[in-house]
């Protein structure tokens, strides 16, 4: 058979999947097709929710008891079969079964099939609606902490970095022209502030993700005397949804998780993209660690910067999936519809995406060589000086539109020249101004230049150690 009529055939029903091995067939006389079946299956990815489903179960099922509508007994047969379920997943041993659709049934099912009947009250005063949602802000709850964590570890390699290399010089661009001399620290600071945001927008994505859906049933909640703040503090949620519509269909959270991922993404896509022009022959301002690159399998010289190229490539994902969940929202009428399954494999793919950026990430720039002689010679060679000189002019009392005239036509003169300002005689400066001074080479050398950018936040030594200096606080703060 060749491939592509066996590509077509998987799309062949093949037979029915029988009603008698469905959680809710009571309703039905025939069974369920099995392409249809395989077609609304989310089993093969919601499975990673078992943690946060099993761990939802159980505080279910502590309130059911706790309101009576429930025995202790059975909440205790109940609790004592999730754990187990919960191990055996850990293990490998349990078999996921594509009939029982997604994780809720699956595990419903084997806690039936292991403590018989007092399995079947666990779904008491719930739905799989609210069950799914619950699932989801305990599972966004936890993958938020653990980003966070991983931006602190690259915030750090950058401090480490931006105060091993504290005063190399570099040209700082515009329009990726020379424009002025920088230190080669403020730039690499200048990423520590943005991941800063990116950490704080997952502080308010957590703030969103953590309210309590559960109770809320299909869509219009319970005729069952339930308790949902028990249920919301056995689970540590600092809100209960106050309206059950709302909270079955709220995909907020994930829309804010996707939005914040794409903008972090965004950031070490820049990022990225600086480090490979900085690998190129063309900057050649640092080396990425071999064990961070690849070879070509044809040239033998090549060293690729395989992974900042992987990261820059992998952000258009991260923004697809914060499009496709817009998308896919966008229409959608309340309360539940399953087009709210889709929110899955996005968001998941999109978590794996930037916990395994940010961890690389700070791999490489651990890893990576500054040459210091290359960014300090690419400053000599070039104008990057002028606004110094225009700066110089000023401070003798020239106003700024004619310094900027009289600079701009010493570069013309350099260029025409095919020198630099720094290699004019006095003289040559004067005939364009009588005010230029011999301290006019002490203020055109590259350190003067960023040592003289001391306002505020600028690339002064002065001003990057105090940058460094609050860095270190707020990493000591939030360890
Ligand atoms: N697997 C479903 C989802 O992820 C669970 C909720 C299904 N609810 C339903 N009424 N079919 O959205």
């Amino acid at each position: 058979m060749t491939a592509g009529l066996s590509f077509y055939l998987k799309f062949i029903s093949k037979g029915v999947i029988k009603i008698s091995e469905k959680l809710w067939g009571g309703r039905f006389e025939k069974s369920t097709d099995e392409m249809i079946n395989d077609f609304q299956a989310s089993i093969e990815f919601d499975k990673r929710l078992y943690r946060e489903d099993i761990k939802g179960s159980i505080a279910h099922s502590k309130m059911l008891a706790k309101c009576g509508i429930i025995s202790n007994d059975d909440a205790e047969k109940i609790i004592g079969g999730l754990k187990k379920i919960k191990e055996q997943i850990k293990a490998g041993e349990f078999e996921f079964k594509s009939e029982l659709e997604d994780i809720h049934m699956n595990i419903e099912k084997a806690l039936t099939d292991e403590i018989g009947d007092a399995g079947g009250r666990l779904h008491t005063a719930r739905s799989r609606n609210d069950q799914v949602a619950l699932d989801m802000h305990l599972y966004v709850r936890r993958q938020v902490s653990e980003i966070q964590d991983l931006i602190l570890s690259l915030q750090k390699e950058l401090v480490t970095a931006a105060e091993k290399n504290i005063s190399v010089i570099m040209p700082g661009y515009t329009h990726l022209q020379r424009a002025q001399p920088i230190l080669f620290s403020h730039h690499l600071l200048a990423y520590f502030e943005m991941l800063q945001r990116d950490s704080d927008r997952f502080c308010g994505v957590y703030d969103r993700a953590d309210i309590m859906p559960l109770g809320a049933g299909a869509l219009a909640g319970t005729t069952l005397p339930i308790d949902r703040k028990f249920v919301a503090d056995e689970l540590d949620f600092d809100a209960i949804y106050l309206n059950s519509l709302d909270a079955v269909s709220d995909r907020d959270y994930i829309l804010e998780f996707l939005s914040a991922a794409s903008i972090l993404m965004v950031h070490l896509s820049r990022f990225s993209e600086e480090i490979i022009l900085w690998c190129s022959r063309e900057f050649n301002f640092i080396e990425l660690d071999d064990a961070h690159c690849t070879g070509s399998s044809m040239m033998p010289q090549k060293k690729n910067p395989d992974v900042p190229e992987l990261i820059r490539g992998k952000t258009g994902r991260v923004i697809g999936h914060l499009m496709a969940m817009l998308t896919t929202v966008k229409a959608l009428p309340l309360a539940y519809n399953k087009d709210l399954q889709e929110d899955k494999e996005g968001l998941f793919d999109a978590i794996d995406t930037v916990k395994f950026s940010l961890a690389v990430f700070a791999q490489i720039v651990a890893g990576m060589k500054v040459k210091a002689e290359n960014m300090r010679r690419a400053v000599e060679e070039d104008f990057s000086n002028a606004t110094d000189l225009a700066d110089y002019l000023v401070k003798k009392g020239v106003p700024f539109r004619q310094a900027h005239e009289i600079s701009g036509k010493l570069v013309h003169y350099c260029i025409e020249k095919n020198c630099y300002l720094k290699d004019l005689t006095l003289d040559e400066f004067k005939n364009f101004c009588d005010k230029f001074d011999e301290d006019i080479f002490e203020a055109i050398k590259p350190e003067t230049c960023v040592n003289n950018r001391n306002s505020l936040g600028g690339t002064s030594i002065e001003q990057v150690k105090m940058q460094i200096q609050s860095a270190k606080e707020w990493i000591t703060q939030v360890e």
